[in-house]
């Protein structure tokens, strides 16, 4: 039953949204819809039945902080930091800040409504589904920092704190999440409120290159895919070093080019550059540059690895089209085909900001960039590293 032509048709609904543990309702909203509306928007009404609460959401979080009105013109002034529109590397790095705020105020959202509260990617066991292994890859970390009841933990790039919450649950540690976008914390805040952690977990708003804390501050120090946001890594390892005690350990997931990443091949060239434009990176590091930084900044390495090499299941396997998952089902082909009509129409509406549409294609493309990096082993985003603080 798809719409006929000219068909005029008068939609009513009245959402209820399950946010914070509280009902909010959006009641009557009403439109006529004109017969421009196609069958996608067939396909988008049936996703949003599907999914009422994740639809709104992801409308009412598009463009985070920015004004609705400006969300476009941010989308623009983001996409121009990045090569495939000309912008150089060095201006990328100048301008993190404004570039890598940009980024998660359009695209939190859309992370938050196919990936979850954590933002990560992780190995994978067969039969493990994928937020199964999002939360082994978070206690793995745990582990390996050897974390003890009562120890004061930073989460450095902790996004809305999906793994600090995780992580300070399984530990019984106190974690503050270290994280320079406003919009992030905001919602962090209200899910640590539902998740009844706001004794033991915090957030602070802060530049990681600056960070606010005394020297010897923490026990121990964790990143998960953030610090490749860094313009410069020795720079955000020294900040690093120097919170964290004597004889305490920093643990980490790095998003690194590997050394199968050749300079002078033009596909991995485009490969890298789509994966800096989707994800909002300045220039993305090599495993060897990383672990020179480590050093550089002082640290001790215990021991590293890239852990894509022994998933038995690859890690961009929830972002590859040909893959299908009910379990993940927003990240499938069709999950992203009814998620790009539903964003139009929401658009459309007026539901969601101008330039929604534009955030869906960079974060395609960046999917694209990502499976293709790990299909060719030239990208990884969990090039794990434990390193100490001397005594
Ligand atoms: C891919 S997300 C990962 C978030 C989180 N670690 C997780 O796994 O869910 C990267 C995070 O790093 C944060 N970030 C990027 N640059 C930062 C900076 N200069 N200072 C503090 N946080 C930063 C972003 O705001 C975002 O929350």
């Amino acid at each position: 039953m798809f719409l006929r032509k000219n068909d005029l048709w008068r939609v009513k609904f009245c959402f209820k949204v399950q946010e914070s543990g509280h009902q909010r309702v959006l009641p009557g909203i009403s439109h006529h819809v004109c017969p421009s509306l196609t069958r996608s928007c067939f396909f988008t009404f049936s996703a949003l039945e599907m999914s009422k609460a994740g639809a709104l959401d992801l409308a009412s979080g598009l463009g985070g902080k920015i004004e609705k009105d400006d969300v476009l013109s941010a989308v623009d002034k983001y996409e121009k930091y990045h090569a495939s529109f000309g912008g150089l590397d060095e201006e990328r790095k100048a301008n993190y800040t404004d570039m890598v705020n940009k980024y998660y105020d359009l695209a939190t959202s859309f992370y938050e409504y196919g990936w979850g509260e954590s933002f990560h990617f992780a190995p994978r066991w067969k039969g493990e589904s994928l937020r199964e292994s999002i939360k082994r890859h978070e206690h793995f970390l745990a582990l390996q920092l050897g974390l003890k009841p009562g120890q004061k933990v930073l989460d450095v790039g902790c996004g809305i704190g999906g793994p600090l919450r995780e992580i300070a649950r399984f530990s019984s540690t106190s974690v503050t999440g270290l994280n320079n976008n406003e919009y992030q914390i905001t919602r962090g805040k209200t899910l640590n409120r539902v998740a009844g952690v706001e004794q033991t977990c915090s957030f602070e708003k802060a530049d990681f290159m600056k960070m606010p804390f005394p020297e010897n501050s923490f026990d121990a120090v964790y990143a998960i895919e953030a610090t490749c946001h860094a313009p410069d890594a020795v720079g955000c390892y020294k900040e690093i070093y120097r919170v964290l005690k004597p004889g305490q350990s920093f643990a980490a997931y790095e998003w690194c080019m590997t050394d199968a990443f050749d300079q002078n091949n033009r596909d991995h060239l485009k490969i890298k550059a789509e994966i800096e434009l989707g994800d909002g990176l300045p220039d993305i590091r090599s495993t060897s540059q990383c672990l020179a930084a480590l050093k550089e900044a002082g640290f001790e390495v215990i021991w590293e690895k890239d852990l894509a090499k022994d998933s038995p299941l690859p890690w961009y396997l929830p972002l590859d089209t040909s893959h299908f998952s009910l379990n993940s089902f927003r990240l499938t082909a069709i999950g992203r085909f009814f998620t790009k009509n539903m964003v139009m129409a929401l658009e459309y509406v007026g539901l969601a900001p101008k330039g929604s549409q534009r955030v869906q294609s960079f974060l395609e493309k960046a999917a694209e960039g990502l499976v293709a990096g790990g299909k060719k082993e030239i990208f990884t985003p969990m090039y794990f590293f434990l390193a100490r603080k001397p005594q």
